[in-house]
C-alpha cells in the first residue's frame, strides 16, 4: 500500500480486508448478470463509452494501484461519483449493498486490457 494514500481510503479498505480474503472474481456471465439486475447497464458498456465510462476504461485506468482502488471504488459506486470522466456526474446506488458494490469493483478490475 502507498504511504499517500487517504485515511479515510484506508480505514476502509481495513474494513473491507474480511470480505477481500473470501472474495471471488465473478464470471464474466454472473457479473454482467449482476451489473443488468442494477441497472448499471443502462449507463455503462464493457468496452464503450456510454453516459459513463467504459468497464474496460475503469480497469485500465484503476488496475494498477488496485489496493488504493478497490475501495475508493466501491465508495463510488454506492455513493456516486462526480468529475473524474467527464462533466456528467454519476448518481448514488442506494439499491447496492457494500458486498455486490465490492464484487462489481472486483469484476471491473479483472476486465483490465493488458497491453500486447
Ligand atoms: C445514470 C447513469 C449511471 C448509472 C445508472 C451508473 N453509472 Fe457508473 N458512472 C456514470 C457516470 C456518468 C460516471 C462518471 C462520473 C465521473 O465523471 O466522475 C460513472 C462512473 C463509474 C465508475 C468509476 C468511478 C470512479 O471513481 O472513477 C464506476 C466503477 C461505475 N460508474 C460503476 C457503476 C456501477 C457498478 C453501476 C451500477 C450499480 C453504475 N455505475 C451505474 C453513470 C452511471
Amino acid at each position: 500500500m502507498r504511504l499517500n494514500s487517504s485515511v479515510g481510503a484506508v480505514a476502509l479498505l481495513f474494513a473491507l480486508i474480511p470480505a477481500l480474503g473470501a472474495a471471488e472474481v465473478l464470471v464474466f456471465e454472473d457479473g454482467m448478470r449482476l451489473m443488468r439486475d442494477k441497472t448499471c447497464l443502462g449507463c455503462h458498456q464493457v468496452d464503450r463509452r456510454r453516459v459513463g465510462p467504459a468497464f474496460v476504461d475503469i480497469a485500465n485506468r484503476y488496475a494498477p494501484d488496485r489496493e488504493v482502488a478497490i475501495p475508493m471504488l466501491v465508495n463510488s459506486i454506492r455513493h456516486g461519483n462526480r468529475g473524474k470522466w467527464s462533466a456528467i456526474p454519476m448518481p448514488a446506488q442506494p439499491h447496492v449493498s457494500e458486498q455486490e458494490a465490492l464484487d462489481m469493483t472486483l469484476f471491473i478490475l479483472s476486465l483490465q486490457q493488458k497491453p500486447d
